[in-house]
């Protein structure tokens, strides 16, 4: 009896800490996400976009609510990966839109920008390069979450992400390196801008600058989804 009370109260403190705090309900104030959309021709938006969960409008689909509490995903609302999409489209002024189905209680998102779905190609969302297991209305994120939407997501051979230092001094070679963003694979033969060579087998590549300034680069290759922008101080 002595020995079962010694090992029971442990246990009881445990499970006590272990279940999630309860989230009052002014956990909807807002934060700003981390959100790129990669259209099929370019970058649509990327950067920090305050959201927080609210209803979102579409031309197809109506008024829904969008805010994790969605077919009862999150008990409390939060900020989502639709609604950081419908307020990076309010604040940059692209359209997008998509139909609701009651069923999923969520939007099908069928158009960002310039990038309208087809009878192949469709939006997907990732967060941290991970495809979201549940609609984007259902997935809540927070200031920590790398949410990408990716056009023809579904295709694509690997979603490229970039890597190298912030800051580079004229005419001394660095070193950025190309990977899947999804299996860490090295990309070889994606290009980082102009001028610069391809990246070599192991997802490498040697690029010197000629003149100071900010410069932002992208790595692209034909079949995969482009890379999130970096951005590297020369002076
Ligand atoms: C938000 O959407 C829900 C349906 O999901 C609707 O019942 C509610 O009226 C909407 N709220 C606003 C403020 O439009």
């Amino acid at each position: 009896m002595v020995r079962l009370a010694i090992f029971a109260l442990p246990l009881l403190w445990l499970s006590a800490h272990a279940s999630p705090a309860p989230r009052s309900t002014d956990s909807n104030i807002g934060t700003f996400v981390p959100l790129r959309i990669e259209g099929k021709d370019g970058t649509i938006f990327e950067g920090p976009i305050f959201t927080r969960g609210h209803n979102v409008t579409t031309p197809s689909g109506g008024n829904h609510h969008c805010d994790g509490t969605n077919l009862g995903a999150h008990p409390t609302p939060g900020p989502t990966a639709t609604s950081a999409l419908a307020d990076a489209a309010k604040l940059k002024h692209f359209a997008f839109d998509g139909t609701f189905d009651p069923k999923f209680d969520d939007f099908f998102i069928t158009s960002i920008g310039n990038s309208p779905e087809t009878a192949t190609q469709f939006w997907g969302i990732l967060a941290d390069f991970v495809f979201t297991p549940v609609g984007g209305c259902e997935e809540q994120v927070s200031a920590k979450t790398h949410v990408l939407w990716a056009f023809d997501a579904f295709n694509a051979a690997a979603f490229l992400f970039l890597q190298g230092p912030e800051t580079a001094i004229q005419g001394v070679p660095i070193e950025l390196s190309v990977k899947d963003g999804l299996t860490g694979n090295a990309i070889s033969g994606a290009s980082v801008g102009e001028g610069f060579p391809p990246t070599g087998a192991n997802g490498v590549v040697t690029v010197t600058f000629g003149t100071p300034g900010l410069k932002s680069l992208k790595a692209e290759k034909e079949g995969t989804i482009r890379s999130n922008a970096l951005t590297i101080l020369v002076i």
